[in-house]
């Protein structure tokens, strides 16, 4: 069966989703993003509160062009505290899509559907698509073990096989996409589309420090290591001095703690805080505690260029 492609699943020009990445997207890396004719995703959680994100909604409706789309990414599980709220907004402003990852996004494709807005799902394997796509989602984004944050265990090519084969839902891949020739070779597996993460850290418009954004062009694929210290769920970071200095394990406590059945969920919630937290602080910041985020992409970054650039080398 003939999946409908993400172009015409999101009227876009190029089938290309810039990727949703914590602390890294903003509005005016999607304004550009849409311009350039491409979707544009954000995190609910990259705003503060429920007024500021409502805002930047505002903003990307008011700036949405012909070709382009925009829409965010819901923590759907527990550690998100805000996800009621976020996803009433979601609905109520009419974004979209909206990109769902950790934890069942039955709820949110109810809603959302309600309100008219396409969901996909982020998994990792053939046993959560089914569950999603039983669910109702309406295309799988399939995480795969190339890719940037808390990626897969799975190579894109069989993923992206196994997906199609296994479900009826167009399959968009994530991960390992830094040049045309890797958009191509992800379209020639399968996929209908990609969403892409890492290459836009070091784009003029994304808000991290010039720091990390000259690390995403320093530093190539070999340099990325994965590490627990973040969330407690292992994360692709640039292994720099500092990350080599504090390892890339968990702490004996947490592992302790972690075993703990009644005590693992909160360990897992006040990890994932001082954790965010502290990108935070490398992202945004001048410090010596340099964590950043990225995956093996970063490859093909050369220089710190505008989304425009970036786009252009994706798909021109
Ligand atoms: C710095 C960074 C932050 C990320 N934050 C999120 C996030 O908040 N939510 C999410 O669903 N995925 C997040 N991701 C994963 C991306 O959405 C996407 O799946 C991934 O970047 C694709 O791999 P690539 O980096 O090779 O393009 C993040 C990735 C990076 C590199």
């Amino acid at each position: 069966m003939k999946k409908q492609a993400l172009t015409s699943l999101l009227q876009i020009t190029h089938p290309v989703i810039m990727a949703p990445m914590f602390l890294v997207s903003n509005t005016r890396m999607v304004i550009e993003g849409m311009k350039s004719g491409v979707a544009g995703c954000i995190p609910a959680l990259n705003y503060r509160t429920l007024e500021e994100l409502k805002t930047a909604i505002q903003e990307l409706k008011a700036a949405k062009v012909s070709g382009g789309s925009f829409g965010f990414n819901l923590i759907v599980n527990k550690s998100n505290v805000k996800y009621k709220e976020q996803l009433r907004i979601l609905c109520e402003e009419k974004v979209d899509f909206i990109l769902t990852s950790l934890g069942s996004p039955e709820e949110t494709i109810i809603e959302a559907h309600k309100a008219g807005i396409k969901v996909f799902c982020d998994v990792t394997d053939l046993a959560f698509a089914k569950k999603v796509e039983s669910l109702g989602a309406d295309a799988l984004v399939a995480v795969n073990n190339q890719a940037g944050g808390h990626r897969g265990n799975i190579d894109p090519e069989t993923l992206i096989k196994q997906l199609n084969e296994n479900t009826s839902l167009p399959v968009i891949s994530a991960g390992g996409v830094g040049s045309k020739t890797d958009l191509d070779k992800m379209l020639s597996f399968g996929a209908v589309g990609v969403s892409v993460g890492s290459p836009f850290i070091a784009s003029i418009e994304s808000g991290v420090s010039q720091d990390y954004k000259q690390a995403c062009v320093d530093y190539g694929a070999k340099d990325i290591v994965m590490t627990e210290r973040i969330s407690g769920t292992p994360c692709t970071v640039i292994n720099t001095p500092y990350v080599q200095k504090v390892g890339t394990k968990q702490t004996w406590l947490e592992t302790l703690l972690n075993k703990n059945k009644s005590l693992k969920k909160w360990v897992k919630m006040i990890r994932f805080y001082i954790g965010m937290k502290a990108t935070e602080k490398a992202a945004t910041q001048v410090t010596y505690k340099t964590v950043w985020v990225a995956g093996p992409s970063i490859e093909d970054t050369k220089a710190i260029l505008p989304v425009s650039e970036i786009v252009s080398k994706l798909v021109k």
